[in-house]
């Protein structure tokens, strides 16, 4: 409890009459695992604490936002004195172009990078200027692939919408979507002339985690190269998390157009979407594409971008995967223990889980994950504090601050998870 004594039921109960659901993002609302969700106070490495003073090992991290751990001294410091320097101006500053720097070292494909501040204008810009440039209507999206909510996009979506069975959102219109055309992840479609662009994760995370099929990427650029449309990678969760230069450094297919967000703000509201040099100076002010931010590139949000890339080192990135393995490994053999058959794909840093005999390739195969299993199991784990994502659609993070010591705990408490399931089911 907080010096207050406030509870999660109070707060969730207060937040239910003046914020729809209680939440600001639907899966935090507990709805497909069902309670009351925790209300964090304050995150410190590998660990969150709610207001009633619980401590969770968090796999969450910011659904992974946060590469480096809860509150770094490296990026709270760099986010204290940029505070302390003015919060937002509507002039460039130096960091702005730093990041840009940043960006353009780490991924070749991108020349020329604009910052904004979330993934979904990330994605949603990546399209207008893929549209603008090509002069094209149509996209193509991949059914359980998730690119934020704008309209355009919020169609087959995975993650929340998956949990709350939703195939497509209330409030999008048909013309909205016209342009927008669904396929099955991991088959290469056929396109014409009509497309702008082909929109992918390269690996997907938002239907729990389905990496590419061998050769799906690559023939999306071949078709994408054959008809002249742009391919994006919506590397929003992948990008300098995977690798230090993204999935398409672990894939080596290099894209159009890249959307990114989370790990470069470190925690703060940040995407950035770019590429090929030519494509992005359609862009006003050179061009008619018009796209625009007043917090674009904010001096907080750059400043604890940058801190956080400075410590993804090629070190950190071989850490971070093979604690990757580590916890893939641990949940593996909890179930295995437990005698419960679930897969747990992982993705160089990214892991996953799947309650199921088969490890899905796309949507529909996903989707036949045990729901009902994965709530008992968040549950159990939650009991022996340890938070993993209050949906099955969405991924694991191990980071930066998920020492042999967290892994140890966090594998013990799967192992007594796994087997309460196993006695409930
Ligand atoms: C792959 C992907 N793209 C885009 C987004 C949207 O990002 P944001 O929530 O910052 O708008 C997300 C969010 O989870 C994502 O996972």
């Amino acid at each position: 409890m907080t010096a207050d004594g406030t509870t999660n039921d109070e707060l969730f109960e207060r937040g239910q009459r003046v914020i729809p659901g209680g939440v600001n993002s639907p899966v935090r609302a507990f709805r497909s695992v069902g309670g009351v969700p925790y209300f964090v106070v304050s995150g410190r490495g590998a660990t969150v604490t709610d207001v009633e003073g619980t401590t969770f090992f968090d796999l969450v991290q910011s659904y992974g936002a946060v590469v480096a751990g809860h509150a770094h001294p490296r990026v709270v410091e760099a986010v204290r004195s940029a505070a302390a320097e003015g919060t937002s101006f509507g002039a460039p500053t130096p960091r702005e172009v730093q990041l840009a720097e940043a960006i353009c070292e780490r991924v070749p494909s991108v020349e020329k990078v604009r910052m904004v501040s979330s993934g979904t204008e990330a994605t949603m810009s990546a399209i207008r200027v893929a549209r603008g440039a090509t002069g094209r209507p149509k996209v193509l999206k991949f059914a359980g692939n998730y690119h934020g909510h704008s309209d355009g996009l919020l169609v087959s979506g995975g993650t929340a919408m998956a949990s709350l069975g939703l195939p497509a959102s209330a409030g999008v219109t048909e013309n909205a979507v016209a342009d927008t055309v669904v396929a099955p992840y991991n088959v290469v479609p056929v396109l014409d002339d009509s497309y702008a662009a082909v929109i992918v994760e390269p690996c997907a995370a938002n239907m729990g985690l389905v990496p590419p099929a061998e050769g799906f990427l690559e023939g999306l650029r071949a078709e994408c190269d054959r008809v002249g449309a742009l391919l994006v990678f919506d590397e929003v969760i992948t990008g300098f998390r995977v690798a230090r230069g993204g999935a398409q450094q672990r894939t080596g297919v290099r894209p159009d157009l890249s959307a990114f967000g989370k790990v470069i703000g470190g925690g703060l509201p940040v995407g950035a979407f770019g590429g090929r040099a030519d494509v992005m100076d359609e862009l006003a002010p050179l061009g008619p594409v018009y796209q625009a931010g007043t917090l674009s590139g904010n001096p907080l949000a750059t400043a604890a971008g940058l801190a956080v890339l400075d410590l993804l080192d090629d070190d950190a990135y071989a850490l971070m995967e093979s604690r990757a393995e580590c916890l893939a490994g641990a949940f593996a053999r909890a179930f295995a223990d437990a005698g419960i058959a679930v897969q747990v794909p992982r993705f160089g840093t990214l892991v996953g889980l799947f309650f199921g005999d088969v490890a899905p390739h796309d949507y529909t195969s996903a989707c036949t994950t045990d729901e009902a299993r994965y709530a008992t199991f968040f549950h159990a784990l939650l009991d022996r504090r340890v938070a993993i994502a209050p949906g099955a659609y969405e991924a694991m993070f191990p980071g930066l601050a998920h020492d042999d010591e967290v892994l140890a705990a966090i594998a013990e408490a799967a192992h007594g998870a796994a087997a309460d399931l196993a006695a409930t089911a």
